[in-house]
């Protein structure tokens, strides 16, 4: 695992938003791995910048999402495939039919997750994952757990993550299920980039970091991965340099 500090959040973001163009600079049909939330906004706004500048073009690139509610439109505010248009797919030259996103609305969920991770083998796999962490150390929606859920699949939603979520949602009940990739999903990405940032995150990177490897704090498995860049700012990172 390499950590990678900045002083800023924006200095961390800029150096991943650099690393992801240089994925797509040297191979221009890279398949990413993108995530939602607060964590990559300022990478996209930098990938967005790039590219307007010219310096790079994300007309091969191949997406696909960690993770989608269950029950909702993807047109609805609050879905994960509408963050992604708003933020980063609207605003750059990536072919939308090769942005993938589960599909929440599915009838046959089950089935949806076999398809969704069959997608990504028959794409080659993906060649560089997006993550964020969350303060209890999950990526995508894998919360800590005894045990791994390897493969995308349907999570019930934690009370914790319904509580501090709810709030976004004012015209409909939060949804209390989603489609996860899971763990070996994850670890099957050729690269993994990992950013952080405020101190609400620092006791997750520090147990992830240096912490057992355990499905209880999942992000302490990427460890076991061969290629994993963790960005961090000054607070995310005070516990571990
Ligand atoms: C989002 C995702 C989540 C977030 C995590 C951190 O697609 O998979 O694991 O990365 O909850 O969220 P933020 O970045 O909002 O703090």
């Amino acid at each position: 695992m390499k950590i990678i500090r900045s002083a800023t959040h924006f200095g961390s973001s800029k150096k991943a938003s650099l690393e992801i163009c240089r994925q797509v600079l040297i191979k221009k049909d890279s398949v990413l791995g993108f995530a939602t939330g607060s964590s990559p906004m300022e990478i996209y706004k930098y990938l967005i910048q790039y590219y307007k500048e010219g310096l790079v073009t994300f007309k091969q690139v191949t997406a696909f999402n960690l993770d989608e509610y269950v029950g909702i439109e993807k047109t609805h505010p609050n879905s994960y495939a509408y963050f992604m248009k708003d933020n980063l797919f609207s605003h750059i030259d990536i072919d939308i039919n090769k942005c993938n996103i589960e599909n929440g609305l599915a009838d046959d969920l089950e089935k949806e997750c076999e398809n969704y991770e069959k997608a990504i083998d028959s794409a080659g796999g993906i060649d560089l994952q997006i993550l964020g962490i969350g303060t209890n150390g999950h990526i995508g929606f894998n919360e800590p757990s005894d045990k791994i859920s390897a493969k995308t699949h349907i999570v019930k939603l934690t009370q914790s993550t319904i509580d501090s979520n709810s709030k976004y949602f004012s015209d409909m009940q939060m949804p209390t299920k989603a489609i996860t990739m899971g763990i070996a999903s994850i670890m099957k990405a050729k690269k993994i980039i990992l950013i952080a940032s405020g101190k609400e995150k620092a006791q997750a990177i520090y147990d992830s970091v240096y912490g057992e490897i355990t499905p209880k704090m999942p992000a302490s498995i990427l460890r076991l991965h061969p290629d994993v860049s963790v960005y961090v700012d000054d607070e995310a990172g005070k516990f571990i340099i």
